[in-house]
């Protein structure tokens, strides 16, 4: 109260949506890992620059050789992170699911499903589907936990690591910010089991925030891949640089839909 005049303060209608805990378009534990976690990496940026790589060490004191081994180094930072994992899907989910009709594909793998916020995306859009979230063990048994519920009908979970376990047969596989975490030989490791296991007339969705060809853009994508510097092995890349990785992996038809969102969607068929 000032002069006798009063202020009254209250949320913009884009703070409502995108700031409330409460709102089904809330990016709350996106910022609130940014700032316990991503941002403690980012103290350590010209570091990353110098010597290429991630910085959990000198942020959390925890050593990188199992890069999912320091992410997940407690079972509070785990949460977090799939936390994070599942907010921006209910920004974007529908998107990706919907930028090719995936109709035809009926078993489906969402290979690091994680929170399993896509796989009820891909439900939703595509009711005659299953879908099955591969994850390490304590992942699914967080997921089971947290985020999905028994009447989430056609979800089921598969525990498994990808790169040490054979990988189930499917229709299709869905690899959502997966290969932005690895380097070119692991994804391409990564790939060439999905193409092995893949049912002939299958494919694989690849869905990434992709880079301008020129590395121009967008920024979202810029800085996500900054992130990945300082956070994973990995790194945002161009269609061109994902194309290469699949046709090497032996897929072909690789059609790319840009969604205006921050995520993208590559489809390749065996
Ligand atoms: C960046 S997150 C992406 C999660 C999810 N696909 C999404 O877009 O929300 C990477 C996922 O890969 C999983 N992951 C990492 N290494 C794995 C491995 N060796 N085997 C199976 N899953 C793994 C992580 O647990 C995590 O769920």
């Amino acid at each position: 109260l000032k002069n006798n005049e009063i202020f009254l303060y209250s949320n913009t209608e884009m703070a409502m949506m995108y700031l409330t805990k409460c709102s089904p378009r809330s990016l709350y534990h996106s910022i609130l890992y940014s700032s316990s976690t991503l941002y403690l990496c980012w103290n350590y940026l010209t570091d990353a620059v110098r010597e290429g790589r991630n910085q959990h060490e000198r942020a959390f004191g925890v050593s990188s050789g199992d890069l999912f081994g320091a992410v997940y180094r407690s079972d509070e930072e785990m949460l977090s992170f799939m936390q994070l994992m599942n907010s921006i899907w209910n920004i974007c989910g529908e998107d990706v699911v919907m930028a090719f009709d995936l109709s035809p594909f009926k078993t489906i793998y969402d290979l690091g499903g994680c929170s399993g916020a896509l796989a009820r995306r891909c439900l939703t859009a595509y009711p005659g589907c299953c879908v099955t979230i591969f994850d390490l063990p304590k992942v699914v048994r967080m997921s089971r936990e947290h985020f999905i519920s028994q009447e989430d009908e056609g979800i089921s979970f598969f525990e498994g690591d990808f790169f040490r376990d054979p990988l189930p047969e499917a229709d299709l596989y869905i690899l959502a910010r997966i290969l932005h975490d690895w380097t070119d030989s692991r994804s391409l490791e990564l790939l060439t089991k999905v193409y092995q296991r893949c049912k002939t007339g299958g494919g694989v969705l690849l869905v990434e925030a992709l880079l301008h060809e020129d590395n121009s853009g967008p920024l979202t994508a810029q800085l996500y891949s900054l992130n990945m510097l300082v956070q994973t092995e990995g790194r945002e890349r161009k269609t061109s640089e994902y194309a290469a990785l699949l046709t090497a992996a032996g897929f072909a038809h690789i059609q790319v839909r840009r969604t205006g969102k921050i995520y993208d969607a590559i489809l390749a068929t065996k």
